[in-house]
């Protein structure tokens, strides 16, 4: 049975672990040159409907480390574009190649592509959910914080994509998630719920950020308008203003907290210069680990290696 990724909840808790402790074994044996390629001869499709720099890069980088072949394309190359089903996409794409990465706006369409797929079908990011973006997230934390031991992150700003798959990963692996959002920019309402009944009280709506982040270990925020909400993005500077991960903000945190942001980030909005350059900013190891951890998932999802 082929597996896909198309949100975390996809996955067992174990299998997010065992994807966490999979990288960093892998990007250990890259930096020893011990790796041994296993996806040699495979195929990655990657269709790509909304920009990308990291996922694109590092799932194309993760698959060439791997022994195998990508082939990109963006939704305007194909007949997509001209209202090619998706679900013929998919039946068609599953004929040429091994397993498929798609970033694309509704999350319905990842949905329609995984069902009429008879391959591996990730999610490399939709309007509701950024999965692999958190499971590496998850790795960059283990590695400076040495365990996933009563963890406590701090999501500050829109409740978003990324927000939606923090709730997801906090719920299974039941750590504690505080979210600080404006008014009216809350994360999804039916996710939150989940998030609460599985999380068991451990995850937290508030409106204060220096109250998401007083005991935090993690201090996590991403852009106030996402793709596809440039026309917001005015509006949304006004709102979100004081939601914005500065020195102040870092201060009422432990001073332990590490600072994390997916990128890319607009400076002076979202995040400050001083603190994204500071010395608790991990984000371009964050920005690597993208790599190791999709190398892991990849590795599972096409040749089944546990
Ligand atoms: N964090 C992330 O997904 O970045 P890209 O949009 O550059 O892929
Ligand atoms: N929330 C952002 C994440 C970018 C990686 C967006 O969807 O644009």
């Amino acid at each position: 049975m082929k597996r896909d990724l198309l949100t975390i909840r996809d996955l067992s808790p174990e299998e997010i672990l065992y994807l966490i402790s999979r990288a960093a074994e892998l990007k250990a044996k890259w930096a020893q040159g011990t790796f041994q390629p296993t996806l040699t001869g495979k195929i990655l499709g990657l269709i790509f409907v909304k920009p990308s720099t990291r996922t694109r890069v590092s799932f194309e980088a993760a698959m060439y480390r791997l022994g195998g072949q990508c082939i990109f394309m963006t939704a305007k190359d194909s007949q997509i574009s001209r209202q090619e089903p998706l679900a013929d996409t998919a039946r068609v794409m599953s004929r040429y190649v091994d397993a498929l990465a798609i970033r694309t706006y509704a999350h319905s369409d990842v949905e329609e592509l995984a069902r009429f797929s008879s391959i591996p079908v990730i999610n490399a990011l939709t309007d509701l959910f950024h999965p692999c973006q958190i499971l590496s997230d998850l790795l960059t934390i283990k590695e400076k914080r040495g365990n996933l031991n009563n963890l406590c992150v701090a999501w500050v700003g829109d409740g978003n994509n990324v927000a939606h798959s923090w709730i997801n990963a906090a719920a299974l692996l039941g750590f504690t998630l505080y979210l600080a959002c404006p008014k009216g920019y809350e994360p999804d309402s039916k996710i939150l719920e989940w998030g609460r009944r599985e999380g068991k009280g451990k995850i937290h709506l508030v409106d204060d950020p220096r109250k998401a982040v007083a005991t935090a270990d993690v201090l996590y925020t991403d852009v106030w308008a996402s793709m596809g909400q440039e026309g917001e993005a005015e509006t949304r500077k006004e709102v979100f203003r004081p939601f914005q991960i500065n020195e102040s903000l870092l201060a009422a945190a432990p001073s332990h907290a590490l600072v994390l942001h997916c990128l890319p980030a607009h400076r002076g909005e979202e995040i400050t210069d001083e603190v994204m350059e500071g010395p608790q900013s991990v984000v371009f190891d964050q920005a690597e680990n993208r790599l190791h951890l999709q190398m892991a998932l990849l590795d599972w999802l096409v040749s089944g290696n546990k």
